[in-house]
């Protein structure tokens, strides 16, 4: 295949790719941004085999090479559990983070494969982006691999801070930025470039550790970004514009991600750059004390009633409900109450659940019609008209403390104003704080009925005592 086809299919990849994103942005239409997705890669793989220059003995190592990774692929996206996506990214991102690594050395050992000069004699425009590629590489594979940790619990989730952690970052932020243009002007040095690499991997791994609990997700979000201006990087570096292109896709779309989170829970997308919230890093600060206070428990019966007697109930799903898998029975009891003449809205946050758009998946796949589902901007004004607010498997999202409580480590993030109506059913199966590792004072308000139980069986008990 001749260079101008072989960029045309490139052209015609980039294309499907965004037409890929385009259809990730709501659920009614994910599956054919999937598809589009999926074809657009095909043609991307294509084209870089037919485009020559690749002798059958490596073509096979290289397919040997997709027949593995994509081996793992597969059985890992068909194993994991959707509360575990998120680790799951976060490790994945690490592995693009180490192969723009990899990608970076091998040019700088075999400039002539890459058509990028001889070894010393590099172009000093493949020299500036195999550098930056090799960096971002770097810091996104430690970075990433911190974020699978926590989010494993392989290691403490809260974050780990030190006396002058952020003069530390930025002081190896300026020395990466001077290895590169000591790598530059030395015409590909490698000894600077193991340098640039270890002192990259330090601060991937020193962005990360200082970030903890509910910010985690902006992180693997941001990470995603980097991932892909690492890949877009090399895709210089190798001139590959299937790459340059895929890479900036990537890049530019987790960036924005990262910001629409960051809007979500009111941070400063700076902050979340330069590593670490400036929380203080101790969830327990952030802790009311609500020892010795009463709560009002109830049972499914009690639930029933009270919604069967009312004319607006709004639902409020969190992590419970992903970890109960209770969305079936959730969208029965929507149908229940809708047949009897109550109104029923859902209600969703931005950061719910464990991933971006975790409850919105959940919700779909149970059928609940788009039109009942709300973020949080559309709907926070119409708890006060509801007379139930049913919460299901769901708490920092609804914590007061983020408004009230500075100390607290949710502080800024705006919640769903659950309290403002009538009533509040809590279900969940202990006092246990959320993700945030926060106490939530709505439990004992006089307004709050708490039902323990497992969300998916409470649930069904509900529907049933509706039925009866
Ligand atoms: P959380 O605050 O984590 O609360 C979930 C609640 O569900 C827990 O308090 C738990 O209480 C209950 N629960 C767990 N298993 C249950 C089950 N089987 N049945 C019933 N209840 C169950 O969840 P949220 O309100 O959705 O807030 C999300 C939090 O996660 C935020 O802090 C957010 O920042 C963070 N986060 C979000 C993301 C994204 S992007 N969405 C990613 C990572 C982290 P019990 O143990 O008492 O049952």
């Amino acid at each position: 295949m001749n260079q101008s086809l072989t960029s045309f299919a490139y052209l015609v990849a980039a294309v499907l790719f965004i037409l890929a994103l385009r259809g990730l942005s709501h659920p009614t239409t994910s599956r054919q941004g999937n598809k589009f997705g999926i074809v657009g890669m095909l043609i991307a793989i294509l084209a870089t085999f037919a485009h020559g220059g690749m002798n059958f003995g490596w073509m096979l190592v290289i397919l040997l090479g997709m027949a593995i990774g994509g081996g793992i692929g597969l059985v890992a996206a068909q194993k994991i559990k959707m509360t575990a996506l998120p680790q799951l990214v976060a490790a994945f991102h690490s592995l693009v983070g180490l192969a723009a690594v990899f990608v970076a050395a091998s040019a700088l050992n075999a400039p002539q494969s890459f058509g990028i000069g001889t070894p010393h004699h590099i172009h000093l425009e493949s020299l500036i982006e195999m550098s930056l590629g090799l960096a971002i590489g770097a810091i996104t594979f430690t970075g990433s691999l911190i974020a699978f940790a926590k989010l494993q619990a392989l290691m403490k989730g809260t974050p780990i801070t030190f006396r002058g952690q952020h003069q530390l970052n930025a002081a190896l932020g300026i020395l990466i930025v001077v290895l590169v243009v000591l790598f530059v002007a030395s015409g590909g040095s490698a000894i600077l470039f193991t340098l640039i690499a270890l002192t990259a991997l330090a601060l991937g791994f020193l962005l990360i550790i200082p970030i903890g609990g509910a910010d985690m997700p902006v992180v693997v979000s941001m990470l995603n970004s980097y991932s892909g201006w690492a890949a877009s990087g090399i895709g210089f570096t190798i001139g590959n514009l299937a790459l340059i292109v895929t890479g900036a896709l990537v890049g530019s779309s987790g960036a924005i991600l990262s910001y629409i989170m960051c809007k979500g829970m009111n941070r400063s997308i700076i902050n979340v750059i330069a590593g670490g919230f400036g929380s203080s890093g101790d969830a327990a600060v952030g802790a009311t004390n609500n020892e010795g206070k009463a709560v009002k428990i109830g049972s499914a019966d009690d639930a029933a009633f009270i919604m069967k007697n009312a004319s607006k109930v709004i639902v409020v799903p969190g992590y419970g409900m992903a970890v109960a898998q209770a969305q079936h029975a959730l969208r029965e009891m929507g149908d229940i109450l809708k047949e009897d003449g109550v109104e029923v809205k859902y209600a969703i946050h931005p950061v719910a659940g464990r991933m971006p758009g975790h409850m919105n998946v959940l919700l779909a796949e149970a059928s609940v019609p788009y039109d009942e589902v709300f973020e949080l901007e559309q709907i926070n004004n119409e708890f006060s008209t509801a007379d139930v607010v049913y919460v299901i498997g769901a708490n920092d999202v609804t914590n007061p403390a983020a408004k009230s409580n500075p100390a607290s480590p949710i502080f800024g993030m705006p919640i769903l104003e659950v309290d403002k109506a009538k009533t509040v059913l809590f279900v969940k199966r202990s006092m246990a704080s959320g993700y945030a590792g926060v106490d939530n004072e709505l439990f004992f308000r006089d307004n709050t009925m708490m039902l323990f139980g497992d969300a998916k069986k409470m649930t069904e008990e509900i529907v049933q005592a509706l039925g009866d």
